[in-house]
Formats: structure tokens, sequence, C-alpha cells
């Protein structure tokens, strides 16, 4: 190829209409997850305080919330409930009456084309916090997944359009997809959390779901050091049969995208987590950066690196951003 030493990749940039030709990656509301908490025994929202603008809604308003994120233009939520029905196991999550089930009931009643998404682990009904069965301290792998599977089932049989594990067990995604197959769910397709780290970005996200969690996630959760051992854990989802994949959460590991971009076909998710977002708003809010265009391009930056969907705190301003 001829040698150009003058070529001039400002040819390019030089009319809105020209850069809009070129450019690479576009984002879209259809590729937004709003998280949506739900919390027992209270009868007002309460607003999260590290995170402004984040509420837990009663359950008597979440069918209004559902029709309000619809009507703002995002098509998707993911389920997170806050019980006061906890025990060591968290059994409430396998109870067809339980808090799960019925959100999961009441999200699709609000309106039948939201796509319904639940957070499948047991850490926000565990009185000990955890995410699953303990056992000389530390989460017992096997019975836990013997309790996914009951918990994974009822929210099939409620009628959830996704199921989302999150508690990072060993097999997770075999015995999920086992339990769906078997019981005539095998059209439900398993968004897992594949390549999540025992991060400190959950900080606030502690805070939205009144954990009063004091340990570590760090026998199950992965640790920030390793890269290759977060990508083999995305490939081993996708061997088990996760349909989609995820990293969480989202900026420090970009990274970890671009590696499970390069190595798999399956959609790729990533989670702009609770950290992320109360950072952007405590600097927003004391007027050191532009919060819509620092936003807007964080988006754009998970989807340069390859994530295909964004669940994130920002979905509804996204979209209104978007619309403008
Ligand atoms: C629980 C769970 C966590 C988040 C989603 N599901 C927290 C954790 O692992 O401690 C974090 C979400 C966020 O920080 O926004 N399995």
């Amino acid at each position: 190829m001829p040698v150009t030493p003058d070529f001039r990749f400002r040819r390019l940039r030089k009319s809105a209409v020209m850069r809009d030709l070129v450019r690479e990656n576009h984002l879209s509301a259809d590729d937004l997850i709003y998280p949506v908490f739900v919390q027992e025994g209270i009868s007002e929202p309460v607003e999260v305080s590290s995170m402004p603008g984040v509420f837990r809604y009663p359950e008597a308003q979440l069918a209004q919330v559902v029709g309000d994120v619809w009507a703002k233009g995002v098509k998707s939520i993911i389920l997170f409930g806050v019980s006061e029905h906890k025990d060591a196991c968290g059994s409430d999550t396998w109870s067809a009456d339980g808090l799960m089930a019925r959100m999961i009931k009441t999200a699709k009643a609000a309106e039948p084309n939201m796509l319904v998404i639940s957070d499948n682990c047991f850490c926000e009904y565990t009185d000990h916090g955890h995410c699953g069965v303990v056992a000389n301290d530390d989460v017992d792998n096997d019975p836990t997944l013997a309790n996914l599977q009951k918990q994974c089932l009822v929210a099939a049989q409620a009628g959830v359009d996704m199921i989302a594990p999150s508690g990072m067990m060993d097999g997770m995604i075999a015995a999920i997809r086992e339990v769906l197959d078997d019981n005539g769910y095998g059209h439900v397709p398993v968004m897992s959390y594949s390549t999540k780290f025992a991060s400190a970005f959950y900080g606030p996200f502690r805070d939205a779901v009144d954990s009063n969690f004091k340990g570590t996630r760090e026998t199950y959760q992965l640790d920030p050091a390793n890269g290759r051992q977060a990508l083999a854990e995305s490939m081993q989802d996708e061997l088990e049969g996760a349909d989609i994949l995820m990293v969480k959460p989202g900026l420090a590991y970009l990274d970890m995208l671009a590696a499970i971009r390069a190595n798999s076909e399956r959609p790729l998710a990533v989670y702009h987590v609770s950290g992320e977002y109360a950072m952007v708003k405590a600097a927003a809010n004391a007027g050191v950066i532009d919060e819509k265009a620092i936003v807007l391009e964080t988006m754009m930056a998970f989807k340069r690196a390859g994530a295909d969907l964004v669940i994130t705190y920002y979905a509804l301003d996204v979209a209104g951003w978007l619309a403008e």
C-alpha cells in the first residue's frame, strides 16, 4: 500500500452530516434496561440517599412505575425486591406468593409488552445478606444451586421474560437451564451476570437494598485483578447455555467487554452500577461536570467496547436525552 504520510483524518470530521455518516456506534433507548426496586413495608417511595433520583417503591406503586417507565420509552426493566421476609436461605424467593413472584406478575399485568427481567439472587432475602446458603462461614455452592432452581422456576411460572442470575455460583447457568427446560420453560432466556467482580462500586446498591451486609463476597465474585479468569467465567456460562453474557461493573472493566466481545457471538450486556451512578450524580450536583454529556459518552464507551445492552439507573434520562 502506498504510504500517505499526510493522510488527513479531519476530512471525515468536517460537517455534522459527515460525522453522522461515518459514526461506528449508535445508542438507542432499545438498548437500555432500567433497574426497579420494590420494598415491602413502605407506603411512600424512599429515595436512595447516595443515588438521587433512584427510589425504592412500595409494591402498590409498581404498576404505576412500570407504566411510567414504558411511557418514557424504556422497554425493559430488571426487578429487585427488598424483602421483609428474610431467613437463612432466602426461601421467600421460591414461594409462589413471595415478593419476587408478585413483582413479576404485577409488572407484566401493568404493561404486558414491558420486558420484565428478574434479578435472581438471594442476598436481599437472606438474614445474613449473602447470595446463598451459608455453611462454615462461606456460601455453600450446590445447596444454593438447588434453591436457585426453585426460585427460577417460580419466576418463570410467574411470567418473567428473562432470568438474570447474579449470585456468581459455579454451575448456575446449567442448573437454571435444566430446571427451565424440564418444566416447559425452554423458551425463557437466561442473561447471566457472567463476569461479575467483587467491587467497591456496589456500595450505594447495598444502601439501595437496605442491606445490613457487612461481610465480603470475595469467595464467589471475581477478583478485580483477574482478567483471564473473568473471561473464562463468561465463556463457561456460554457453554452452559447463557443467552446473554454480562460484565459488571462497567467503566472500570471495559477491557472485559472487549475481551468477551472478541471471544463470543452472544449478545453482551454491561451493568453501569450504583457507584458509577452515584459518582456522576455527586459530581453533577457539585457543578463540576456536564451530566448529560458525561452519561451519553459513557454509554457510547460501553457500546464501543463491545456491549449491546446497558443496565443503568440513568436509563430514563438517557431515553429522554436521545428523544430531545
Ligand atoms: C446482588 C447484586 C448486587 C448488585 C446487583 N445484584 C450487589 C452485590 O453483588 O453486592 C449491584 C448493583 C449495583 O451496584 O448497581 N447479587
